[in-house]
């Protein structure tokens, strides 16, 4: 009797997808630290240039340690294929790259990373292609009002860093199907483990490989999931090799091994961030919390529809009292660390407004959503008492500028 194989669940597919192409075998995937490889013949040579044999070619173009985490991505993301690169940011662009011409346009919720915001606003302006930016993401119809016949993609990144806002997926893949256009979801925050684009309906899936995949802040890296007709035969016959950004075979095999254990890290992450947001809730000194797991968030409801199976690590706060109250309470932490990362084993604490977004005014700073006593944490996988513990210590020194009203509403971007 045929025995048939149930189709494998993510855990399985994270620690096992993905195959050479040779004949070794060995438990952990080698690094193939090289940029070149022989050619038994010029037959063989001709034939693997011309795709018409396995085979690899060139560092920049593939290597089999990134291949085998290539392919282990795209089946955790449920699509045909996936092409490294070596950073989130050159992942985002390559992409644009291959999809965009002087001319064309996209359009793309305000509410992405700022490194996204600067190449969509900066970096392709430059090359003739306009942004119609969504400032109301949540509002389906005002991403209808912006296609026009120049519209190249739809551009969502859900959850979003740092305002954490939840886009409708579903709703959102409708539209771009109904106008013929493909829906790209930057999926960095959920990843994977938590949350499946393609299921929902979207066609291209990126992500900083950077942040929760590798999981310990030890390489760049980025990669696009998507059909063979936009990554083998679009980005990797075409701007992988031209222009080069390709991922690091070492930094491939960071993320094999991150990959093993991402969905039972991203489930303690999601369970010690929800006990931190309840306990900051609830704490006198805090004057709001912005962390979509919390069932009082705006965007909470949409977890459910997104089918997401938590709500990440990354949240917000505002302290009540001044930039000095946050200053010193980022300064009076002691297990978790001062540094502007997220997504890693241990718990990052940033403040916006002295760093990552110091070079805007006061007054800026407010539009954004970012009042100068805000504080942003990336919640780690540390034992979730220790966490608490150590910012009841900091807080117990903080406060001492305290001048705003437990009312007073320092999040009007994400409401
Ligand atoms: C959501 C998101 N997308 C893309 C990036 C860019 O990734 P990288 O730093 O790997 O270039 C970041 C970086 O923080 C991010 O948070």
């Amino acid at each position: 009797m045929e025995v048939i194989m149930a189709k494998k669940s993510f855990n399985t597919k994270a620690i096992h997808d993905g195959k050479l192409n040779c004949n070794q075998e060995s438990m952990s995937v080698p690094i193939f630290q090289t940029v070149a490889y022989k050619y038994s013949d010029a037959k063989e040579a001709a034939e693997i240039f011309a795709a018409k044999k396995q085979g690899y070619t060139y560092g920049r173009w593939d290597n089999p340690t990134v291949n085998v985490f290539e392919q282990r991505m795209a089946s955790l993301e449920n699509t045909e294929a996936a092409v490294a690169t070596s950073s989130g940011m050159s992942a985002i662009f390559l992409l644009c790259h291959q999809m965009l011409t002087h001319g064309d346009e996209i359009v793309s919720s305000n509410r992405v990373y700022g490194g996204t915001f600067s190449l969509f606003e900066v970096g392709l302006k430059k090359m003739g292609i306009k942004v119609n930016w969504i400032t109301s993401p949540e509002k389906i119809k005002t991403w209808e009002a912006a296609i026009t016949k120049k519209t190249k993609f739809l551009f969502v990144e859900s959850p979003s860093n740092p305002s954490l806002f939840i886009a409708d997926i579903p709703a959102l893949a409708e539209l771009a199907k109904a106008y013929k256009i493909p829906l790209v979801v930057d999926n960095t925050i959920a990843t994977p483990a938590l949350q499946q684009p393609t299921e929902l309906g979207a066609d291209i899936v990126v992500h900083s490989t950077t942040k929760y995949i590798c999981g310990n802040a030890s390489s760049l890296g980025g990669i696009i999931c998507g059909s063979n007709s936009v990554i083998e035969e679009g980005i990797r016959m075409g701007p992988l090799r031209y222009l080069g950004p390709s991922m690091a075979p070492f930094n491939a095999w960071l993320n094999l091994n991150g990959l093993e254990t991402l969905a039972i890290r991203m489930e303690r992450h999601c369970s010690n961030a929800l006990a931190v947001a309840q306990y900051l809730e609830k704490h006198p000194k805090v004057l709001s919390v912005n962390y979509p797991g919390l069932s009082t968030n705006p965007y909470h409801k949409m977890l459910k529809v997104n089918k997401i199976k938590g709500a990440s690590s990354l949240m917000s706060f505002v302290i009540k009292g001044s930039y000095d109250d946050a200053v010193n309470f980022i300064d009076s932490l002691e297990t978790i660390i001062h540094a502007t990362h997220l997504g890693t084993c241990k718990t990052i604490v940033t403040h916006p407004a002295s760093t990552t977004h110091s070079s805007l005014g006061e007054k800026e700073l407010l539009k954004a959503g970012i009042p100068p006593s805000l504080v942003r944490f990336s919640i780690g996988l540390e034992d979730e008492k220790d966490i608490i513990a150590d910012i009841e210590n900091a807080l117990s020194k903080s406060g001492k500028n305290n001048k705003s009203k437990k009312t007073d509403n320092y999040f009007p971007s994400a409401i």
